[in-house]
């Protein structure tokens, strides 16, 4: 590293900066820097920067990792005023915060970052960003390329001006929510051949989101600019955030970088959510474990809130908080649907019994079953396929298909009444 005016005078040309009111607060991101680019980069504060970078030449720093501390949010003018410098310098910009307030970081990331890795860096993070600013100085590949219109599965409005939203949370970590919101969604937009429902699934586990890894689909920047200002998007620029699996399922993925939960509110995810209604049939919610500040409202809009679960100990005491917080909450849990993943099969007499057990403390049905699918279910995923085109006749697959058909005509039947 070189620092402040050594600058100038370093014989290996600067490619990029750290920029920070304490370079050495943020002892991970030398270490980082060192490993990236070697000695070719300098440190500066923000106010240094600024200047430092007004005179430079177009093109000749490639990046600057802004490093911002929740100690730095009082001027955080400062710091958008080095954002502007770099962006009319063509520099990029990778924003580094350290326990900035939800707005801090709305504030800075409305400025325009191009990327975003949070610190304490995470094993490769800044690799990766830099990597990614690398690829968007290039054309575009052509599989990013968004589909013609033509091509993009249909939106519509049919479902007698109702869509329905059907929304998955899982109760312990890895019980299968997502594979069911997935699968779910791709059964459902097959279920009627002659008239098939437009389908939109929306993955708002922001931190772990997976649905883009299951369908193989790349994430688009534009949603997180999308997540902070749904109160005011409009359909199209909704339409603009999604991408498209096949002509059947639309997406709206998670960002490409891990954003704090409380990026949304209430008001966003209502928003998002009426965006998705009015374009699509049919919307299914993939949720974070945790419980958010908006699980209420995904809760009140949805048709059908289920939860997965499996047949352990985690999952009966993670479904039992759950349900008190639900009720002290005054929340609406009769939309709940249990799910037991991975459940006892028929001959299994000793599992049967112990997953009435678990019912019966817990208070609940389980009103869906899923026999584990075994290894095709995650090779699926991993090859980003759903189940019934990698492993059309996966027990997995068939039970999901089974819930499909039965929620289909559900709605089939309630649109009739109300028609
Ligand atoms: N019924 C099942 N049979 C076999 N594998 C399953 C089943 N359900 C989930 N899996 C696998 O378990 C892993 C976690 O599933 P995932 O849907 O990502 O869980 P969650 O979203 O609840 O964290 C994935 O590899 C998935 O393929
Ligand atoms: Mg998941």
């Amino acid at each position: 590293m070189s620092s402040g005016l050594a600058l100038h005078s370093e014989p290996a040309p600067i490619v990029a900066c750290t920029v920070s009111s304490k370079v050495h607060h943020f002892g991970l991101l030398i270490e980082d820097m060192e490993t990236e680019v070697g000695e070719a980069w300098g440190d500066l504060g923000f106010d240094e920067a600024r200047e430092f970078i007004n005179a430079l030449d177009v093109g000749t720093l490639e990046f600057i990792a802004l490093a911002v501390r929740e100690e730095d949010e009082a001027d955080l003018g400062r710091v958008g005023e080095v954002i502007n410098a770099a962006h009319a310098k063509e520099v990029a910009v990778i924003l580094i915060p350290e326990n900035l307030s939800t707005a801090g970081l709305r504030e800075l990331l409305r400025l325009g970052a191009d990327d975003f890795v949070p610190y304490p860096l995470a094993e490769g993070a800044l690799h990766d960003a830099i990597e990614k600013i690398a690829r968007a100085k290039q054309p575009p590949p052509a599989e990013v390329t968004p589909l013609p219109v033509s091509d993009a599965p249909a939106t519509g409005h049919r479902m007698d001006g109702n869509s329905a939203i059907f929304a998955v949370q899982n109760l312990a970590g890895g019980t299968g929510a997502t594979t069911l919101a997935v699968n779910l969604a791709w059964e459902l937009a097959h279920a009627d051949k002659k008239n098939p429902p437009s389908v939109c699934v929306l993955d708002l586990d922001l931190q772990h989101g997976s649905v883009a890894t299951y369908l193989d689909l790349p994430r688009r920047d534009i949603v997180l600019e999308l997540l902070q200002d749904a109160t005011t998007m409009d359909t199209d620029g909704f339409k603009q955030a999604l991408v498209h699996y096949g002509d059947k399922l639309s997406v709206f993925t998670t960002p490409a970088e891990i954003v704090p939960l409380d990026l949304v509110g209430p008001d966003e995810v209502n928003a998002l959510i009426d965006l998705a209604s009015q374009c699509f049939d049919i919307v299914v919610i993939d949720m974070p474990r945790t419980m958010v500040m908006w699980t209420d409202t995904v809760l009140t809009r949805a048709d059908v809130f289920f939860t997965t679960l499996e047949l352990d100990l985690r999952s009966a005491q993670n479904a039992m908080r759950f349900i008190k917080a639900c009720r002290s909450e005054d929340l609406p849990l009769e939309k709940m649907h249990y799910v037991l993943n991975r459940a006892p099969g028929l001959t299994d007499l000793n599992g049967k019994n112990r997953m009435k057990k678990m019912a019966d403390s817990l208070g609940v049905s389980f009103s869906t079953q899923l026999p584990d699918g075994g290894k095709p279910v995650m090779q699926a995923g991993d090859n980003g396929e759903t189940l019934a085109e990698a492993a059309k006749k996966n027990p997995l697959r068939k039970e999901i298909m089974k819930l499909s058909d039965g929620l289909y005509k559900a709605m089939a039947s309630e649109a009739r009444a109300k028609g």
